[in-house]
């Protein structure tokens, strides 16, 4: 059996829910692909801030640097100040873990109902590859004056040459192994002209490695109305990590619903962890009511399977949340709790579907 050492980090409000549900689906599928889950569950998040002020000790980083994968519910919690999880938490793993790709698929699955009219499932097949470890997240800026009408606050965004140029090279790989062999850069160059000429020039000049890839642009702010207006425009788009954050949340909007968009927080060379996450958040207006959809987090352990080479367990799993989907298109909303779409999964894709 192929051994699978896979930290888990429920986290926040749904995300302990979600999580459950992810490793029951996990589970079911481990027997007939012959892989060994060995989880351990790391109690991170607002409850262990408060009863030791720790967001993320050393030794549990370094802890986590020895799993082959981790799998992350949601972080934040309206108890925490803002950004002491998601910054101490969440963004350390990404940085100190190297995880610059972020992979956000904006899919919309056949039998899922879309606010858009007439887009059909071969219309909206796009893959999101947003920077996860610099532009604005980097941190860099600060106050001055604080509190007096002079006060200046700023927040710088970082853009380095190698952080670009290693994105964008994984962007290009990607759109390379895909049908249409299409990328998009989303980018501000018309404003943010430093940070987007820079973007430029680097898929230019990668680019040249990759001539069986065309290559368009478009402005985040048209970019946001095309998500919506014609998603079909895009295949492939690579975009800086705030851009990214924010488009994504779009395009789970128009796919469905931010309850079926997955992410991976990828390391290509292995060197650390990749990190496994619906896009959503810690949702506190619907936690402990069992009313979270887990799908997103079940397609996130797909692309954590794909990651680990583990195909036929992801393809199992995809086609279970597929066939669960179509089946949800004649059921009221609300109508299954968190966990019965957890087992209806599951069933499938232990073939009692
Ligand atoms: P959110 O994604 O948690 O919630 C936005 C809306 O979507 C809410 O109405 C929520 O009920 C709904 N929603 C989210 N996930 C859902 C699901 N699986 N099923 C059904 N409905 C779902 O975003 P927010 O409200 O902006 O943020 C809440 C907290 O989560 C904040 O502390 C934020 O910082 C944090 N956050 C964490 C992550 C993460 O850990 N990766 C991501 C985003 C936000
Ligand atoms: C996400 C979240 C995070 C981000 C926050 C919680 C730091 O919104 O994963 O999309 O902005 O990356
Ligand atoms: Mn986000």
């Amino acid at each position: 059996a192929r051994t699978v050492n896979l930290a888990v980090i429920p986290g926040d409000g749904i995300g302990p829910e979600v999580v459950a549900e992810g490793l029951k689906v996990l589970t079911a599928a481990a027997p007939e692909h012959d892989i060994a889950f060995e989880t351990t569950e790391y109690a991170l998040g607002a409850r262990r801030w408060h009863e030791t002020g720790e967001t993320l000790p050393d030794s549990v980083e370094e802890e986590l640097r020895g799993h082959d994968a981790i799998l992350l519910g949601a972080v934040g919690d309206p108890s925490v100040p803002s950004g002491v999880l998601e910054r101490g938490l969440l963004l350390r793993l990404r940085f100190a873990f190297s995880h610059y790709a972020n992979l956000r698929p904006v899919r919309l699955y056949p039998g899922v109902g879309t606010p858009l009219a007439g887009v059909r499932p071969e219309d909206m097949d796009i893959l999101v590859v947003r920077e996860g470890t610099e532009g604005p997240y980097a941190g860099m800026g600060g106050v001055l004056r604080k509190g007096t009408p002079d006060e200046i606050a700023t927040q710088d965004s970082v853009n380095t040459r190698l952080g670009v140029e290693r994105v964008v090279r994984y962007a290009f790989a990607k759109a390379a192994q895909r049908p249409r062999r299409k990328l998009t850069l989303v980018h501000k160059d018309n404003v943010l002209t430093y940070a987007g000429e820079l973007w430029q020039r680097v898929v230019r000049e990668v680019g040249a490695e990759f001539p069986e890839v065309s290559v368009d642009y478009s402005h985040v702010d048209a970019a946001a109305m095309f998500f919506v207006s014609q998603p079909q425009r895009f295949d492939v788009v690579v975009t800086d990590n705030l851009f990214g954050d924010i488009i994504t949340d779009l395009g789970a909007a128009v796919a469905g619903g931010i309850g079926m968009a997955a992410s991976g927080n990828i390391n290509p060379e292995n060197d650390f962890p990749s990190m496994f996450e619906p896009v959503h958040g810690s949702a506190p207006d619907i936690a402990g009511q069992g009313r979270a959809d887990p799908t997103a987090t079940v397609l996130s352990t797909v692309i954590m399977l794909d990651h680990l080479g583990l195909d036929a367990a992801a393809r199992k799993v995809e086609q279970a949340v597929s066939e669960d989907l179509r089946v949800r298109a004649g059921l009221a909303a609300d109508e299954r709790s968190t966990a019965a779409i957890g087992d209806d999964i599951a069933k499938r894709v232990a073939g009692q579907g």
